[in-house]
């Protein structure tokens, strides 16, 4: 009786059962699953990228920073020094003296620790 029935390309719809069904449900949910995940890593992607452009600022600050051309124990002490009396020659005192001398005008000249470390190596590199 099948014998005059040629396969069309609508034959599968007759072999759409509750079996294939099932599987075109699963499917249909896999692909759901599959578009919730591109758009939380699309999510993801934009919360990285802001982050890390913030990253990029901090970073460039420090890049900036480390291409400041610092001043020389040398200079600071020409600037320092001066501002209240003549800056002292290097050769006025010895090294245990200016030790003294770094911690007691650092003080009075509100140096930071790195810039009285500085002054203090060159005066006591010139005495
Ligand atoms: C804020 C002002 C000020 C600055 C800046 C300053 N000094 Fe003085 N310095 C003084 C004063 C005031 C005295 C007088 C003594 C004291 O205060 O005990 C003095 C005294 C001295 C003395 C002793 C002089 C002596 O004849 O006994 C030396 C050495 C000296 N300073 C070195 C320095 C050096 C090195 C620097 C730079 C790091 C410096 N000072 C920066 C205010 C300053």
């Amino acid at each position: 009786m099948m014998e005059g029935v040629q396969p069309t390309a609508f034959s599968f719809i007759g072999q759409l059962d509750s079996n294939n069904l099932e599987k075109l449900k699963i499917m249909t949910t896999i692909y759901k699953i599959f578009i919730a995940g591109l758009v939380l890593l699309f999510v993801g992607v934009m919360i990285t990228s802001c982050t890390s452009t913030k990253d990029t600022y901090a970073n460039a600050t420090e890049v900036e920073d480390e291409f400041k051309i610092e001043k020389s124990g040398a200079q600071m002490w020409g600037e320092a020094c001066n501002r209240c009396h003549l800056a002292p020659s290097p050769a006025d005192y010895n090294d245990t003296d200016w030790t003294t001398i770094s911690l007691h005008m650092r003080v009075r000249a509100n140096l930071t620790e790195k810039e009285i470390t500085k002054i203090e190596t060159f005066l006591k590199s010139a005495n």
